[in-house]
């Protein structure tokens, strides 16, 4: 630790979720240095980055030695699945260091949907009916198909970079895509599938930090993955974001801690599942009671974006609640005001694009924070370097103004072939 409890911070991650957590951790009055690996363009401007990647365990240990740092923030999912906090914790000299994020048994409950699946039926945590299935029992998976109705939901149980959920309309094309699964569609990530009843709802995504024992909720969010206005169009990995979400009531809430939050965190603990860090509870709302869709073991990207926006409190100060176990003498306030992400993205995204486009307007950008997603620098000029660009966050005091400003400011910016959805909260 620092003099005069000041801590220095490494921040692993490089997109707009990790600059808005940049954004905020600087805030603190209890921040000395922050350091960002790898990073991004955006990022430079809040802290310094390291070009290690952020599943370089033993780059980044380096890396905490030169630089004297005093806790670890983990942005992705990566790092957490191959076992950052096992390989701080069994390290002499990382392992008074804490790390925030789940251990790997609990960043299994994003890692591995039939493990999440298998978590929320030994919690009676309301989620989809399903089934697991594997090259040995695939005539039980078209058997438990046929017994669905209409769409069809398959998911690798692995990582697939946010591909690996189909939802499909016929059954003959279901259980085609099933055998292709199992044979390796999405590589080892498919080889076990998990088949779900469809769920019709509205979607939304809440937040907690947890050190293991009790919990805090942050803001909740609504994320916008396709790529067209109402909805339309390929998936992405979000084209916007807003916060709070209308329907998320004290009533869905209340709902929501006592069916989903707290089983889950009783449930880790009972299970002796060691897990200090965010979890983000993917919702799905059916007619005022909601269901879990997905677990992350990380914040959501763009939810990041507003969710930083409408967390009062010192985020540092809570990190060391999560670290220390003291979580539960910790406020959390949140802001009144709205807040509206809208993502730039690169022409042609989620279907190839190009990269190194000129960015040009940040500086004209007026009461919006940008977050920079897929940045970098090149020849002295911020270029893009990405499908997801950047993020223009406002503050409002309704979703609509601040959309309208965050809009406003995003036409200010300029690159070849941008594009950003105008009605982010248009469904709410
Ligand atoms: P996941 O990776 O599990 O979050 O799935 C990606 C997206 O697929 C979700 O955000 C939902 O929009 C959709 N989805 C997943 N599971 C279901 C389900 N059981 N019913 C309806 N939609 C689903
Ligand atoms: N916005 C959804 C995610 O981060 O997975």
């Amino acid at each position: 630790m620092q003099n005069n409890n000041h801590m220095n911070i490494l921040l692993l991650g490089s997109g707009g979720r990790e600059h808005a957590i940049a954004w905020k951790l600087k805030q603190s009055y209890r921040l000395d240095k922050l350091f960002i690996a790898p990073g991004n363009a955006g990022t430079s401007s809040v802290g310094t980055n390291l070009p290690i990647s952020a599943t370089d365990f033993p780059a980044l240990k380096e890396a905490v030695k030169e630089h004297h740092i005093d806790m670890v923030v983990v942005g992705p999912e990566d790092p957490l699945v191959k076992g950052i906090v096992d390989y701080f914790a069994s390290d002499e000299y990382l392992k008074n260091i804490p790390v925030i994020g789940p251990n790997k048994e609990g960043a299994q409950l994003e890692g591995s949907k039939d493990f999440s699946k298998r978590f929320m039926m030994r919690h009676h945590i309301p989620t989809a009916r399903y089934l697991s299935v594997t090259a040995d029992n695939v005539d039980e998976g078209e058997h438990f198909l046929e017994q669905l109705k209409a769409p069809y939901v398959l998911k690798a149980d692995g990582l697939a970079a946010g591909k690996g959920v189909l939802i499909i309309d016929h059954l003959e094309t279901a259980k085609s895509e099933l055998r292709q699964m199992l044979n390796g569609k999405f590589g080892a990530s498919s080889r076990t599938v998990v088949i779900e009843e469809f769920l019709k709802g509205i979607e939304c995504s809440v937040f907690i930090l947890t050190d293991g024992e009790h919990y805090q909720l942050l803001p909740e969010a609504k994320d916008y993955k396709r790529i067209g206005e109402g909805d339309t169009g390929l998936n992405t990995g979000g084209m916007g974001s807003v916060s709070p979400v209308p329907f998320a009531d004290a009533c869905f809430m209340q709902k929501v801690e006592e069916r989903i939050i707290r089983p889950t965190v009783e449930g880790l603990k009972e299970e002796g599942i060691c897990y200090k860090g965010f979890i983000f509870f993917g919702l799905i709302n059916i007619e005022g009671d909601p269901y879990v869709i997905e677990y992350n073991a990380r914040m959501g990207d763009p939810e990041t974006e507003v969710v930083m926006l409408r967390l009062k409190s010192d985020l540092v100060d809570l990190l060391e609640g999560v670290a220390q176990g003291n979580l539960d003498r910790k406020k959390v306030e949140f802001d009144k005001r709205a807040a509206v992400a809208v993502m730039l993205v690169s022409g042609g995204y989620p279907e190839a694009y190009e990269k190194g486009k000129i960015i040009c307007g940040l500086d004209e950008v007026k009461d919006s924070i940008v977050f920079h997603a897929g940045t970098a620098v090149k020849d002295g000029n911020i270029v893009t370097s990405g499908g997801r660009v950047l993020a223009v966050s406002s503050y409002g005091a309704d979703k609509e103004s601040a959309r309208a400003l965050s809009f406003a400011n995003a036409q200010k910016i300029n690159f070849e072939g941008k594009y950003c959805r105008r009605d982010i909260g248009f469904d709410l």
